[in-house]
């Protein structure tokens, strides 16, 4: 199927390949005590985990990854090791001693439908290591198998991983916890046409043999572990950044990435030194399942942010600023997401504003604003999920990922800044990476923390960020926003609603956000005589930005054009994989009444959607319908 969609078709992207899930089973989940990680089965005391090594080929023949992982224990302390593992076939487990080492017998509990099986291997006091035979199986949850039709050269396949938030277990064995970190060496074996590139130390260069070696000698987290596979290719940046992209993307990637040395320096400014080495970027196929992916020292990226104008770059500020919140200090458990998201999307701001100023980022904060209103009014202000310290025993991770951990995480750092004042707030920031680098952190720790170093014991300050952690429903205070485009466009507005002509909008200077913002506030109804006009003066239907062409099919599809959009909107679905864009658009058309439609859009795309991305729109499909 190859693609119509005007955003992917300018770019070479065609559409993606067929997987199905892994995981499966009936067990319940395993009951877990209130400061244990409630989506893994590794118990972070049984033993220290110090070192990963893989030694993995990749099929694309066979869609299946398959070698060997060992794991370097200190400090054994309990008699069985159970790694997480979801779906994978365990070959053979071996326990190595300082002496010998020999084939131990290994079990592999019954898999829950969340969390996958617990692959439990016996440990004497003396283990020093543990190795592990097995392949994964095709429809892997972290894998997508990308055919060759569906990639920028249409001549090779592609193969990423997306771990987060507990599919690493579905690539490797792994203690799969956020609170739990190791470093890690890699052996990769790849087709030899194509390059291999990793969350570590990288090639520059396709090598004969397909044969890569990695190192990653800083400790993370096994949802930072990650890999891709494909026809790539590498440019520099600047010192220290770069981009790999396949060589039909990279002289547009490197075009809209040209800020992302200044970007890192921006960042060391604010926050201190980054640890990391290089930061460089990758632009994925279409099918990428998110905006962007944290992975350290190689963001994994959407090829929807070569917008051609530069004005998507806010997710390379975010992705950028998860070299500190996140992948520095990490958040111990998915019940304290927002650590990770929240002090990452005030971080993003802060980065905007240092390269394009106040009203750029002012702009991008105020739409935040409005997802999460919108968001807390869909799930109820009473509703737990709306929490930014949440109890996810017995629920799905994918359930923290809201704009609830995002914006109003951001906005309680915002209502720091503004109480404290920047200097305060930004000395605080570099203590706190400084005091808690390269470990994970609860919402307990930051509490504790900005008690004692930013607020100074006052109490009514105090008691206003535990409500703000621990209380549902929208932030306690607004952060203080304005922009001059925002109410421009708020007085055309109101021009249009009197009846004047879309003709008379001067929007000539507007971008993304000021596109995004105008559509959104646009009246709403179901006459289609006012979104025909619209479409017709500003051309909406054929615009390549994939932000603003999925923002105005979800307007068109409730307010009256859903007809007239159509086409467009699955060619749009059939050819780009984020999930950010693809669910309020099916979501649209249900509300709108068109849930048979949905249904067979959903059939033509679903082969070229990432597992994540199908599970979640097939939940959407199920609940609506
Ligand atoms: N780490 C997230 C993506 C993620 C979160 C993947 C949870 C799996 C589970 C990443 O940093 C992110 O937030 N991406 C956003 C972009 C950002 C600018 C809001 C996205 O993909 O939309
Ligand atoms: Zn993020």
């Amino acid at each position: 199927m190859k693609s119509r969609n005007a955003i992917l078709s300018s770019l070479g992207i065609l559409a993606i390949g067929m997987l199905a899930h892994s995981c499966t089973g009936n067990a319940p989940t395993e009951k877990t005590s209130s400061g244990r990680d409630p989506h893994s089965y590794t118990d972070p005391d049984a033993a220290n985990f110090r070192h990963l090594e893989l030694d993995l080929q990749v099929s694309f023949d066979s869609q299946r990854i398959s070698g060997w992982t060992v794991y370097h224990l200190d400090e054994v302390r309990g008699d069985s090791l159970a790694l997480d593992n979801m779906g994978l076939v365990i070959q053979q487990a071996v326990r190595i001693d300082e002496k010998d080492s020999a084939q131990v017998p290994f079990r592999v509990s019954a898999a829950d439908p969340i969390l996958g099986s617990a692959l439990k291997i016996p440990l004497t006091p003396g283990t020093r290591r543990v190795r592990v035979h097995y392949s994964t199986v095709p429809g892997a949850m972290a894998l997508q198998w990308v055919p060759a039709r569906q990639t920028a050269s249409g001549k090779l396949p592609f193969l990423f991983t997306q771990s987060q938030s507990i599919y690493a277990r579905s690539w490797f064995p792994c203690p799969d916890g956020p609170g739990i970190r190791f470093t890690y060496r890699a052996r990769i074996q790849v087709p030899p046409e194509m390059m291999a590139v990793m969350s570590a130390s990288n090639p520059r260069q396709r090598t004969s043999d397909g044969i890569y070696h990695f190192e990653m000698e800083l400790p993370v987290p096994a949802y930072l572990v990650a890999l891709a596979v494909g026809d790539l290719t590498f440019r520099d940046i600047g010192k220290r950044t770069g981009v790999y992209a396949p060589p039909q993307w990279i002289d547009a990637s490197h075009w809209e990435f040209a800020d992302l040395e200044k970007m890192l320096e921006a960042s060391e400014q604010l926050l201190g030194p980054y640890r990391w080495g290089r930061y460089d970027v990758l632009v994925l196929p279409a099918s990428f399942p998110f905006g962007g992916m944290e992975n350290p020292r190689l963001t994994f990226l959407s090829p929807t942010v070569l917008a051609g104008d530069r004005s998507l770059v806010s997710l390379l500020a975010h992705e950028l600023a998860h070299s500190w919140s996140g992948n520095l200090v990490t958040n111990k458990t998915w019940n304290d997401f927002w650590l990770n998201e929240g002090v990452t999307t005030y971080i993003e701001s802060r980065i905007m504003e240092s390269l394009y100023g106040k009203e750029i980022a002012d702009m991008w904060s105020i739409l935040g604003l409005q997802d999460l209103e919108k968001t807390i009014a869909e799930k109820g202000p009473e509703s737990p999920l709306t929490r930014l310290k949440l109890s996810l025993d017995g629920l799905d991770p994918e359930e923290s990922m809201s704009d609830v951990a995002y914006e109003k995480g951001k906005a309680l750092l915002r209502f720091l800044e503004e109480r404290k004042g920047r200097n305060e707030l930004d000395r605080f920031l570099r203590e706190y990476f400084a005091n808690f680098e390269f470990r994970s952190n609860d919402s307990e720790g930051f509490f504790e923390f900005t008690r004692k170093h930013l607020l100074n014991d006052d109490p009514a300050l105090t008691d206003t960020v535990s409500k703000w952690i621990y209380s549902s429903g929208p932030p306690l205070v607004r952060g203080n926003y304005s922009t001059q485009s925002f109410e421009d466009i708020d007085t055309a507005q109101s021009q249009l609603v009197a009846g004047h002509s879309p003709a008379e909008i001067n929007s000539a200077n507007w971008t993304t956000n000021e596109w995004i913002y105008f559509i959104r506030r646009l009246p709403k109804g179901h006459d289609s005589t006012d979104c025909l006009l619209f479409d017709q003066y500003f051309n909406f239907s054929q615009r390549k930005n994939a932000e603003v062409l999925s923002t105005w099919l979800e307007y068109a599809i409730l307010n009256g054009c859903a007809g007239h959009v159509l086409v467009t909107a699955e060619d749009f679905l059939c050819s780009v994989g984020r999930r950010k864009y693809l669910l309020p658009i099916y979501e649209a058309l249900l509300e709108g009444g068109m849930g048979a439609e949905a249904e067979r859009i959903y059939a033509r795309a679903k082969p070229g959607y990432h597992p994540i991305a199908r599970e979640s729109i097939e939940k959407v499909l199920t609940r609506k319908i």
